[in-house]
């Protein structure tokens, strides 16, 4: 796995934090020469819902071998409280920026390169108050066939994970992270949250897996069996 990466030019949107910024951590440590983008604060800027900033890097940095982005946002509330702005903030995250991280990288990435974004298990799980997240999740795994077919030799995929422990929870009090956990791990097969390390060895994987395109690979434990 490390071989495939070594010396591959990596760019990780939302690489800040979270699975994005442990992504930048595993890549760097196999040998990759990684370039983190955050919206703020860090080598490069980009913000996904603003195509200058994407334009930007993509005329102005060196050529990637893999394009990643993280980049969500969330807007969990029951269809009669939606807000315009904040749909489109969710839907410019998961599928137009990674729609405009392809039109500006895919022209100058090797035949043998790829973009790897995330969607998530809401995708496959309706639920009342998540249809903006479940919506966008699931338009991604669209757009990934759709991107892989038209970009091809490029591959792009995508990780759809279950309730990780990446820091993200980390904004709920303790006692409501605590419950949330519980209830997840009990919702998976596997009896767990996932972990930082569980997500990333997938985005490892899918980043030299020179035989899978157009696919949106499910890391949560099972979860969406029960
Ligand atoms: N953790 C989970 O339980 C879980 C479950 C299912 C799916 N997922 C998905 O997995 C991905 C990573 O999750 P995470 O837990 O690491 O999430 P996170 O901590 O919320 O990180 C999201 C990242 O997206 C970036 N971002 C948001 N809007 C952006 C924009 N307009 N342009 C560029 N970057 C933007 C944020 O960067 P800033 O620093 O600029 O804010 C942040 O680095 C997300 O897509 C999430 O939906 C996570």
């Amino acid at each position: 796995m490390s071989e495939n990466l070594r010396g591959k030019r990596i760019l990780v949107v939302g690489g800040a934090r979270g699975i994005g910024a442990e992504i930048v951590r595993r890549t760097g440590q196999a040998g990759a020469d990684v370039v983190v983008a955050a919206r703020s604060g860090l080598e490069v800027k980009i913000d996904v819902a603003d195509e200058t900033t994407i334009a930007w890097a993509a005329e102005s940095l060196d050529a990637f071998d893999h394009v990643i982005s993280t980049a969500s946002a969330h807007h969990d509330v029951p269809v009669p409280d939606l807000e315009h702005g904040k749909v489109q903030a969710a839907f410019s995250a998961k599928v137009i920026g990674p729609l405009l991280l392809a039109k500006h990288f895919a022209p100058r990435m090797p035949a043998d390169g790829s973009f790897l974004f995330f969607s998530g298990i809401v995708g496959w799980q309706p639920k009342p108050g998540t249809v903006v997240k479940g919506t966008a999740n699931a338009a991604l795994a669209a757009l990934v066939t759709h991107l892989a077919v038209e970009l091809a030799p490029l591959r792009v995929n995508a990780i759809a994970p279950g309730l990780t422990d990446s820091g993200t929870w980390n904004r709920l009090p303790d006692e409501r992270r605590r419950a949330l956990y519980d209830s997840a791990a009990a919702a998976s097969l596997a009896g767990r949250v996932g972990t930082l390390e569980d997500v990333t060895d997938a985005a490892l994987w899918l980043l030299g897996a020179g035989w899978v395109t157009g696919e949106t690979v499910h890391v949560d434990g099972g979860a969406r069996h029960r």
